[in-house]
């Protein structure tokens, strides 16, 4: 945690849920109390086909969505803007997660271009880097970490809530964590690029981690320096597994 950052944690559930299971959404909702609500601020990115009726029964729980394009309408079919993500009701998106860098080719650039809609639009934009399993292996984490940093965030950041989440490839869906000491180093590497970039307000950005946060090491994670949050795949999934997560900060 960073001292004075209210922690975000937020779900992504990818290519998964239907209607039925907007169900847990709305439980979610209602295990969220005004206890918790001042303590942590939850999110949850569903698929866009969920969006409206994600929105409609969010009850103090943010909705998001999963990408955007980077412009705001045009002939990109299948693809969704950023004024579309918003006319929903949700205002947050993620940017950049590695399933959209591998599975659809994106580069540090166009994810930049998708973070500033997302920004511009004023939305709370989570921004997500990490290294590979072989990075790790051959010990260029943090220059992975610095370029993917310095091409994939935007200069041109006035407005919107800048969020950056740190997901080692690896440790998606894997069961796998870095240690403490691995995350700690990654955090406050990326701290300092935030700070030495924009300042006073670079202190200000959330950095989530994400890869593998369950409610058995969500406490672990979260005592961590500059850990401000998490970033949730398959167990944002499930209200009872998220809201596990998400109750580790009421014994932080
Ligand atoms: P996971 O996914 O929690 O299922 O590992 C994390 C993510 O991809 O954001």
């Amino acid at each position: 945690m960073t001292p004075g950052i209210k922690p975000l944690v937020a779900g992504n559930w990818k290519m998964n849920g239907l209607s039925a299971d907007l169900s847990q959404l709305e439980a979610m909702a209602g295990q969220y109390d005004d206890a918790l609500k001042g303590k942590i601020d939850l999110l949850v990115c569903v698929p866009a086909t969920l969006l409206s009726r994600a929105f409609d029964k969010s009850h103090g729980i943010s909705i998001g969505a999963q990408d955007c394009h980077g412009q705001a309408s045009g002939a990109h079919t299948g693809d969704i803007s950023v004024e579309m993500i918003a006319d929903t009701g949700a205002s947050s998106v993620i940017v950049g997660h590695s399933e959209r860098r591998t599975d659809h080719g994106e580069s540090d650039a166009i994810v930049n271009a998708k973070a500033e809609a997302g920004l511009s639009k004023g939305f709370q934009t989570i921004i997500c880097i990490g290294e590979s399993e072989s990075e790790r292996k051959s010990g260029v984490t943090l220059d992975v970490l610095k370029t993917q940093m310095a091409g994939s965030i935007p200069d041109d950041w006035h407005g919107g809530d800048m969020v950056v989440a740190y997901e080692p490839v690896w440790a998606i869906g894997t069961g796998l964590t870095p240690t403490a000491d691995d995350v700690k180093e990654a955090h406050q590497f990326m701290r300092d690029e935030l700070v030495s970039r924009f300042g006073d307000k670079g202190a200000t950005v959330r950095l989530l981690y994400g890869g593998s946060v369950k409610p058995a090491n969500a406490e672990e994670l979260m005592a961590i320096g500059n850990v401000d949050g998490a970033l949730v795949g398959g167990a944002s999934l499930k209200a009872d597994d998220f809201m596990g997560i998400a109750g580790a900060y009421h014994t932080i």
